[in-house]
Order: C-alpha cells, then structure tokens, then sequence
C-alpha cells in the first residue's frame, strides 16, 4: 500500500495510456491509503486558527489550522480585505490579458518596484503562480549544454522548470555542499546555476547559504534561491533565508511566491535590470499567461506593508514556532532541524502517519502531510504550520494533543 500513487503513476512502458487512471481508480476503491481522507478536506471558511471544515464523511466541524501555509494569516485583515475592495472597484475582476498585453496595470507595476526594493535588487518580475514562475525562469534561462545542480528537496517546480529547459540536471543531497562540491568540481560545462529553495517546503529546514555563494564563486556559477517560504516569514523584516547570513546581496536571483507567509497567490523574481527584462520576454509563464487579478495585487501590496508597519506579526510567528518545536522536542519527536514555521514529526511509515493523522482529525486539529510523491515513504512526516496568529494557549492544546497521539502510535516512546 506504501507508495500508492508512485505505482500507479509509474506504469509499464507498452501499457494503454488510460491504464494509469484505471489502476488507481481500482487501488483508491479496493484500498485507499489510510491518509487519503485526510487529503480531501473541504474548507467551508478561510483560514484562521479556528476553521470550519466539511470532512470527506460529511461532518462539519471547527479544527484547530495547523495546515495552512498562510504563515502571517492577514487574509481577513481589514486593510487587505478593503484594498482588495478598493482595486475590484477600479479594475474589475481580472485581468483578461498578460502583462505585455494589457494585463499590467499601476498596482502591478508598483509592486514589481516594491519587491525590487524589499529584495534589494535592481527589478522584480511578478508570475501569476509560485509554481509557473518557476517553470518560466528555469526553461528561459537555462539551455541543454548548462548544468543545473538542485538540491534534491528542491521544490517539484524547480525540478518541472528545469527539464523543461532541457538542461542537464545535477541533483545534490539536501543541504550537502560536500556533495554539491564534488559536483562542480566535476562539471565540464561553462554555464552553471546552483539553485536552492531557502526554506524547504517538507523539512522547514534552511540552505546553507553562505556555502552556496562560496562554492557560486569559486566555480563561477550563477545562484538563484527560490524562498517561498522564507520571505515575510523569516530573518529581520522578513527579509528572507539570505538575510539571516547577511548575504541577500550575494544571490543573483531571489524568488519567492505571495502564497505562503502573505496568504495570497503568485510568485517573483528579483535581481538585475537584465536578468529581469529578458525574463519579461523570454520566461514564457507570464508572456504566454494573463497577469494576476489586480485586486490579488492590491492585497499583496497591502500584506507588504502591514508586514512592515505592523511587527508584531512576525513576532507572534516567531514566538509561536519557537514554543511549538521546543515542545515536540522535548516530548521526543523528531522535527528534522526545522528552523522556519513549518514543523514536520518524521514518522518513517505511511500506514502509522495516515492512523496518527486521523486520530488527530477526530481531535479536532487540521494537519498536513509529507508522504510520496512528495518525500520518499520512509521519510514520511506529519507537516505542521504554524501561524502568528494562533494563541499559545491553542499551541499547547496542540502540542499535548500530538504527543499523547504520537505515543499512542509508536512515532514517539
Ligand atoms: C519553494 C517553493 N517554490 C514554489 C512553490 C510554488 O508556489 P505556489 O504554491 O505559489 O504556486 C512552492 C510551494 O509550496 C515552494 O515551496
């Protein structure tokens, strides 16, 4: 049963192409995995700490959200939702056309400069998705003879965008620059891109940015960091997994999605004047899509500057990262050195991790987790977000909730 979706995904060279859907469709009827109820949850709100869910079963019920990646939770701030009100006024609903169609307009432009000056860079280029983004920079900049060396819990999205490009990939264990050295060191091709999330969206773990940019030097490769979950979530300011090494201006390309920490969707990226205008023409996820609604820009635009108005937002997250991971360390859990708002429990077996998440379903807390095709099923995980606005009278809960659960199943002694 372990693996369910990689087996079907992974069919026979030679079978009819529908035999994927066919296998599954029987797997899912004859034996669902133990976790897949709990990957069809249905939210009848948006998110905050308390959010009212239909399950699968039908039943509705307030869980406390440890599942979200909306790490600030400034969804129904007042401001965001009253830019958001104030743009759909004035530009309507969509955008009806790409950027360089007549899909930008001031508010898109405005915060291309924003990001600019957050990131520190020369210019910004905003995608209408985290994940196309990607696929846009990768296939543009990268070509068949570069070498592109990923670290291997890279998001899907960088892996997509380079095999898109048709560049030869190099994958790096995570977070090994041993690894990535010896790699380098063996790469016979002049164009080099070393490209690493910031924060990793399974581990909640941090690249070992200063290793990178001396190893981009010494070697004389190009680096990007895509920190989706890093951005408005960690460093000062929320300036980011490179900031904490003092090094943002050492990257060459930052990106980062406005899905995560701001709670909204799209993605950027930001570095030189050139490198940005030949994106603009070439990465083909924004020339060959409709921009992003302005009102989602007005709200990002918004969550900016309440993240630099208003501090304690930050605060609270950190506080509440902080208590959360002491806590399900002491009581024995392993969080895979997280430094970031995503907290995962390895569990290492996909049946234990489906029974240890519905227990925790039927307590009331809403979780998500890391199982293949996203992780390996031996590094399975139970994947918990925290948000700035939880109480720590709600993380408690939590935490006495996940450890007697986790005893109960064997993850912890
Ligand atoms: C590192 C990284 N890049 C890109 C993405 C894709 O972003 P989006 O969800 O905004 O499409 C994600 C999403 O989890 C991510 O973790």
């Amino acid at each position: 049963m372990n693996s369910l979706f990689e087996q079907c995904f992974n069919s026979l060279p030679g079978t009819r192409i529908t035999e994927k859907t066919e296998r599954l469709a029987q797997k899912l009827a004859s034996a669902p995995p133990l976790y897949y109820a709990g990957l069809h949850m249905t939210l009848l709100e948006g998110v905050k700490p308390l959010t009212r869910v239909r399950t699968p079963s039908g039943q509705v019920r307030d869980m406390l959200m440890l599942g979200s990646n909306s790490f600030l939770n400034l969804n129904f701030h007042p401001q965001v939702l009253e830019a958001e009100r104030k743009a759909a006024e004035r530009f309507g609903s969509g955008a009806g056309s790409p950027p360089l169609y007549a899909g930008q307009t001031v508010l898109h432009e405005e915060l291309e400069e924003r990001l600019a000056s957050f990131c520190g860079t020369e210019a910004a280029l905003v995608f209408p998705a985290g994940y196309s983004g990607n696929i846009g920079v990768l296939s543009a900049l990268c070509r068949p003879c570069d070498t592109l060396f990923c670290d291997s819990s890279n998001h899907a999205s960088l892996f997509d965008g380079a095999r898109l490009s048709g560049t030869r990939i190099s994958p790096y264990l995570h977070l090994n620059t041993k690894h990535l050295e010896k790699q380098l060191k063996q790469c016979s091709t002049p164009g080099k891109l070393i490209v690493s999330d910031g924060v990793f969206s399974m581990e909640g773990s941090i690249a070992p940015i200063d290793e990178l940019v001396r190893l981009k030097w010494q070697y004389d490769a190009f680096l990007m960091i895509d920190d989706a979950h890093g951005f408005w979530a960690v460093g000062d300011f929320g300036h980011g997994s490179a900031s904490l090494y003092g090094l943002r201006d050492e990257v060459d390309l930052h990106y980062g999605t406005f899905s995560k920490a701001l709670g909204g969707v799209g993605g950027f990226a930001a570095g030189q004047r050139n490198v940005i205008d030949y994106l603009r023409y070439y990465a083909r996820s924004t020339f060959f899509s409709s921009a992003l609604p302005a009102t989602v820009v007005a709200a990002t635009l918004e969550s900016i500057r309440i993240v630099e108005e208003e501090p304690w937002h930050l605060e609270n997250l950190r506080r509440n990262r902080d208590y959360f991971q002491s806590r399900l360390e002491k009581a024995g859990f392993n969080t895979l050195n997280s430094r970031s708002a995503i907290i995962p429990l390895l569990v290492g077996d996909e049946d234990k991790l489906g029974r240890f998440q519905m227990a925790l379903f039927d307590a009331g807390i809403f979780t998500n987790i890391g199982a293949t095709p996203a992780v390996n099923a031996s590094k399975c995980r139970l994947r918990l977000n925290v948000m700035a606005s939880h109480t720590l009278e709600q993380l408690k809960f939590a935490a006495d909730t996940i450890e007697q659960s986790g005893r109960n199943f064997g993850v912890i002694e």
